[in-house]
């Protein structure tokens, strides 16, 4: 029989793996000469060269771990025309979650598009149910939700008739050359235009004066459910069957039927923690189990909108496939955003961890990203994988007529109370996994470790698309996250190395402790960007000469990683400078980010602070918006992770006027073929921070560094040289 999906290699790969032979035998040379020409006991510079043989096995394991992706990559492709042939309408149900947490970050609107873009997938939409998790609680997205169930009796069959993509109303309006000549479509598309126009006003009046007009509560029941008392952290659990996609009410204007719609707020009580979004998505997988009960589960943020209505036959390709499809526990897409510039000046386009996630693939799956990504039920109830496993794929709940919506709706409240978890194992063995912000990645290692597989699917047409960070402090605050998040992973109980062991390949444990030792680079880095330009200022030498033959590999390793580097980038079709940018971003997220994510979880692990979780804010106002479309980077506030940004590149920019200037006066008898390594480190390094000097010094705009932080930096600056130089 023929295969639903198809596995190729990646060309190329003898040739890189005989490259990264000769570059691990260059990481080898380099550390070789630092362990054979440490400086005398009791010279100036041998700390610092110390530093640097540590800061040097540092980045040479971590390379290694690095190349667990990199060894082996696979592309999957799937053959839907198959699928259709074979199934036809057999097709199994499937439930989407949606989550949102906060209706002031994530607002109303923006969350009914992507709901209205997973109800408009192309299939059967009697298989398809779509919840959505309000964590909020909030009665603005209920009514939202409740408008949106309204105009998808007109969005659903317009994008059915004219095959509309994307299937987001905000981004399908938003592009207008998508109208069509023809008069009859015309029509219809600025009747539902119109209509999706009115409904979104409605919505933002609603928002503004956070009311809903009294006319619209009386048209539905559920709106009683709120009442002055209520708050978003101590409320009733609330759940609310919109749709009923199998009878009553639900046929749209063309007869046809609608997915389910069911709205969500589980019950909050200030005394019972709710768990952030794993709390949510395990009460979403209990409610759903009494509705629809489908064997297949999606789950996506309310911020990213399906862009490609194939997606679940995409993702069905893997699991309904004959021969492999039983291992495959999940289908993971990768995160795309839009709002990225032509040169993404923050690197928002993930391309590097895209990258990664893929090259997982081949050694065991991705990591579960915690959205875009299609489950098992099953797994996520805690199935181990066995052989013998056969998933009924016709399972559903086929609930008669006559059963009253009511009871059901009840029936579902009672699952989605605070008290239900207690003494289970939800949260534990079953369900999202609880007590860590990276839950997704703990979940997904845990059903790496029952035996599944998962599957990278990353169709050249993105399947998601959200919004992405606008702002340098929004990128900063969502690496800070990730980071700390996956740092605290691998120091607990779920350390790949140790939780994995016997249960995953080996290069699967090292894949997973790529991202889990994102948060410790930070320290390598900076010493990297601090100590060998101070070495510069005191003259003190950290490489070898360059007329050495020592030299040789040093600048071997770094050229090849980067020229690769580069190959990468301009393979998928980044632009040069957009390349650029992502080497400055790749040392500020290092130094901000990271260092960040190493010392809140320090803080975490010793008990000073408590976790807590920050929503990224996805809104910023216009002269930020404009800069932001400008490629101008944007500060604007003084925090203190500009003074790091601004003191590592006004120091380095001191040091290498400072060394540049002892070289040519000669005063301290010296020549640059001693020094020529740190000049060229330090160069490049205040190349690389131009648009940090403009910023301090040239800008005029509010998104410029504040002087305050210029003045606190150049107060760091001379602290520090007046401090290490001595020593170094
Ligand atoms: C994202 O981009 C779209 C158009 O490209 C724009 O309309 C929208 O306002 C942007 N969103 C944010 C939050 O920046
Ligand atoms: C989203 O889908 C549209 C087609 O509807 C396509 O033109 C566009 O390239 C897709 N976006 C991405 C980022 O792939």
């Amino acid at each position: 029989m023929k295969r639903l999906f198809a596995t190729e290699k990646l060309g190329g790969r003898v040739l890189y793996r005989f490259q990264a032979i000769r570059v691990f035998v260059g990481i080898c040379l380099v550390l070789y000469y630092r362990a054979t020409h440490i400086p005398a006991d009791g010279t100036t510079g041998r700390a610092a060269w110390l530093g640097m043989v540590a800061a040097e096995v540092w980045f040479g394991f971590y390379w290694v771990l690095m190349q667990s992706g990199r060894w082996y990559p696979i592309r999957r492709r799937t053959f839907k025309d198959r699928l259709a042939d074979r199934f036809g309408e057999r097709l199994p149900c499937v439930d989407i979650f949606v989550c949102t947490a906060d209706p002031k970050s994530e607002p109303p609107n923006l969350v009914i598009s992507t709901v209205l873009s997973v109800m408009a997938y192309n299939y059967p939409a009697e298989k398809l149910n779509v919840y959505l998790s309000d964590d909020g609680g909030s009665i603005l997205t209920f009514y939202a939700l409740w408008e949106a169930s309204l105009f998808a009796k007109h969005w659903l069959p317009f994008c059915k008739t004219y095959k509309v993509e994307p299937r987001s109303p905000a981004a399908y309006f938003s592009e207008t050359d998508k109208r069509r000549d023809d008069l009859h479509t015309l029509k219809e598309w600025s009747f539902v235009k119109g209509l999706y126009e009115e409904m979104t006003k409605r919505i933002d009046s609603a928002v503004v004066s956070g009311k809903i007009p009294e006319e619209m509560k009386a048209k539905h029941k559920g709106f009683s459910e709120w009442n002055s008392e209520m708050t978003p952290k101590n409320h009733q659990p609330i759940l609310q069957i919109l749709i009923d996609g199998k009878h009553i009410n639900a046929n749209d204007r063309e007869v046809n039927v609608l997915p389910t719609l069911v709205y969500m707020a589980r019950e909050k009580r200030p005394q019972y923690h709710h768990n952030f979004k794993a709390g949510a998505m395990n009460a979403l997988i209990r409610v759903s189990s009494v509705i629809s009960n489908s064997p297949i589960i999606m789950n996506v943020d309310c911020d990213m909108y399906s862009n490609n209505s194939d997606s679940i036959r995409d993702a069905l390709c893997f699991f309904l496939d004959e021969e492999m499809g039983h291992k495959i526990g999940f289908v993971q897409y990768p995160q795309t955003y839009n709002n990225v510039t032509k040169n993404d000046i923050y690197d928002n386009s993930l391309r590097v961890i895209n990258q990664d996630l893929s090259g997982f693939d081949s050694v065991g799956g991705p990591l579960y990203c915690g959205s875009g990504c299609f489950h098992r039920r099953e797994i996520l109830c805690g199935r181990r994988y066995t052989q013998e496993y056969k998933e009924d794929w016709d399972r559903g709940i086929k609930r008669k007529t006559q059963v009253n919506i009511y009871q059901t709706e009840e029936k579902a409240k009672s699952l989605a109370t605070c008290a239900y978890e207690y003494k289970t194992q939800w949260g534990n063995e079953i369900g999202l996994k609880y007590g860590c912000p990276a839950e997704d990645i703990i979940t997904g290692l845990a059903i790496h470790c029952r035996g599944w597989e998962s599957v990278f699917m990353s169709p050249s047409r993105a399947a998601f698309i959200g919004v992405g960070p606008t702002t340098l402090a929004q990128t900063i605050l969502q690496h800070k996250r990730w980071s700390e998040g996956n740092f605290s992973i691998f120091l607990s109980k779920y350390c790949p190395f140790f939780f994995g062991h016997g249960n995953i390949r080996l290069l699967h444990q090292m894949a997973y402790s790529i991202p889990g030792l994102w948060a410790p680079n930070s320290l390598p880095t900076l010493y990297y960007v601090i100590i060998p330009s101070l070495g510069l200022l005191k003259s003190t030498p950290l490489f070898p000469e360059i007329m050495s033959p020592w030299v040789i590999p040093f600048l071997y390793v770094s050229s090849v990683e980067n020229m690769y580097n580069l190959y990468e980038a301009l393979l998928s079709r980044e632009t040069l400078k957009g390349w650029w940018n992502g080497q400055r971003m790749w040392i500020i997220k290092r130094i901000t980010s990271y260092l960040y994510g190493v010392i809140d979880t320090i803080r975490n692990l010793v008990g000073l602070s408590k976790m807590g979780f920050a929503v990224t804010s996805k809104v910023s106002n216009k002269d930020e918006w404009k800069r932001y479309e400008q490629e101008i980077m944007e500060f604007g506030s003084s925090s203190p992770e500009y003074v790091i940004i601004a003191t590592v590149a006004l120091l380095n920019h001191v040091c290498l006027v400072g060394g540049l200037c002892q070289i040519i006066t000669g005063t301290w008898h010296m020549a640059l073929n001693i020094f020529f390594l740190q000049v060229i480190l330090c160069g490049v390094l205040v190349i690389i921070n131009i648009p940090i000097y403009e910023a301090m010094f040239l800008r005029k705009d509010t998104g410029r560094i504040p002087f305050s932080v210029t003045l606190a930096s150049i107060g760091f600056v001379i602290l520090i040289v007046a401090l290490f130089v001595p020593i170094i």
